[in-house]
């Protein structure tokens, strides 16, 4: 086995729960009967606030820790996955860090791709951590049941999710729910103030900006290894849910699940998204069977409504130069935005503290709940979930794409009918893509492929 791979076992470690806590510190009719929209008017300090956690992987459990980390008067009330496993490891490490506040009945652990719509039922919060693919149709559900949500991003990986995600956050919007995204660099005091700083002014005009994820390889789950640990063979579609992470209806490609965190400073500098984007991309390194679809590097210029522009650059290959991080050059100095600094003009470093951020995410939401504050971020997660898309278009195509002709792409990645059947019939379900003979995935070829 390769240091590349992580064991096929998909339970969550102690390592992962905690190093994501410590790195920073029935039916329709049955359900639209349900009490909705608690707390959507502030909540008194001693009112529970009820919380359901959907994907209860690593930064599920994660945020579910945070979450139970905000007060004394919070409890996690109901869970979903679709794995016994995950749902088994992460409760039992939940139960250990907040005994009397992980009040999961039985009757309260759903299984299953309909399991999202009884554990929303049953909270005023829903935590959302699946793979991203499935976002949109469980934001839309938990706004339609009326509650609060904590989602991650990204919040969609398709034009189809984009827009329901958009739809979803008006109406939760318009019902007073508060929706926060994992987004959170946006409650990172370094980042808000350097931001702060350049919005007023600090830099001059922001001509253009890099941004960049450079990294080696995440985790992979080899066919293999899992159908052993499993003792059996693994349908096509069992077998992309265990390694979600190298398939586009499920992760949206790197350039989302991963970059999209830099993309979303540079749109938070610009106040906006961009309106075109062009880049290359391709898989040179990270090839076999076991990686799917998705390729190992994107370059994308994306270009913004006043002509400025953002050099992005994603990668996952091993031994070449890495870096993450975010920088603005405007016409008075130049900002490494993830350093807090700024050269030129007005040099200047940040001094201040701060927060581990993931858990700052959770003490603002809940804080916004309890008091009633305007508290919605579901619109510039969705737009910053789109530009990562919108970069994918542009390197899988080879093509410029801009956002409004994105926008006419009405490709739904997700497969049909996935939460309206049965687990047993759901795993015969074909995914859109499947091996070819020789085990290898098609991957888009620029100037062949159409934007996807
Ligand atoms: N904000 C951050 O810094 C950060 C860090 C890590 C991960 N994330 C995001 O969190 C999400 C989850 O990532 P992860 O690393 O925890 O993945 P993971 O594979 O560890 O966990 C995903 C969980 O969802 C479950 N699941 C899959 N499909 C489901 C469905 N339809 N219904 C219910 N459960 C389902 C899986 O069984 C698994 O338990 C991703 O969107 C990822 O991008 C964000």
């Amino acid at each position: 086995m390769s240091n590349l791979i992580v064991p096929a076992s998909a339970s969550v470690t102690r390592r992962s729960f905690l190093s994501t806590s410590s790195k920073i510190a029935g039916t329709a009719a049955a359900l639209s009967t349900l009490p909705v929209e608690r707390f959507v008017h502030g909540a008194s300090p001693g009112d529970t606030i009820k919380v359901a956690l959907i994907g209860m992987g690593g930064r599920g459990s994660g945020a579910a820790n945070q979450a139970l980390s905000t007060g004394e008067s919070v409890k996690l009330v109901a869970v979903a996955d679709v794995h016994k496993d995950r749902m088994d490891g992460s409760l039992a490490q939940l139960a250990k860090a907040h005994k009397d506040k992980v009040a999961v009945k039985d009757e309260n652990k759903f299984m299953g791709f309909d399991a999202y719509k009884k554990a929303i039922a049953q909270a005023d919060l829903v935590i959302l951590a699946t793979p991203p693919g499935f976002r949109p149709m469980q934001f839309e559900e938990a706004v339609r049941q009326g509650k609060h949500v904590f989602m991650e991003k990204p919040v969609c990986v398709d034009v189809a999710g984009y827009k329901k995600v958009i739809a979803a956050a008006a109406e939760a919007k318009k019902k007073n729910l508060k929706v926060g995204v994992g987004l959170q660099r946006h409650h990172q005091a370094g980042y808000i103030e350097t931001i702060k700083r350049i919005h007023d002014g600090q830099l001059g005009d922001i001509q253009a900006m890099r941004a960049y994820w450079n990294g080696n390889t995440p985790w992979v789950k080899p066919r293999a290894d899992l159908e052993k640990t499993y003792g059996r063979k693994l349908t096509e579609l069992e077998y992309q849910m265990r390694n979600w992470y190298y398939f586009v209806w499920l992760c949206g490609d790197h350039i989302c699940e991963q970059h999209i965190h830099n993309l979303d400073v540079i749109n938070w500098v610009k106040k906006g998204h961009p309106v075109k984007a062009r880049g290359n991309g391709g898989c040179e390194t990270r090839k076999g069977k076991d990686y799917g679809e998705i390729f190992d590097h994107h370059v994308v210029e994306f270009e913004y409504e006043d002509g400025s522009v953002c050099f992005s650059q994603c990668r996952h290959q091993l031994g070449c130069w890495n870096d993450v991080s975010e920088h603005a050059i405007g016409t008075k100095g130049v900002a490494n935005l993830g350093r807090y600094t700024f050269t030129g003009e007005n040099k200047w470093r940040y001094q201040g503290g701060g927060k581990d951020p993931y858990q700052q995410e959770h003490d603002d939401l809940f804080d916004a709940i309890r008091n009633d504050k305007p508290y919605n971020e579901a619109e510039y997660g969705a737009n910053s979930s789109m530009t990562s898309v919108l970069g994918r278009m542009a390197t899988y195509s080879g093509k410029e794409i801009t956002w409004e002709d994105a926008m006419k792409s009405n490709l739904d990645t997700m497969v049909k009918g996935i939460d309206q059947v049965s687990w047993e019939e759901a795993i015969k379900l074909a995914p859109p893509s499947s091996p070819g003979e020789d085990g290898m995935y098609q991957l888009p070829i620029p100037g062949k492929t159409r934007f996807i």
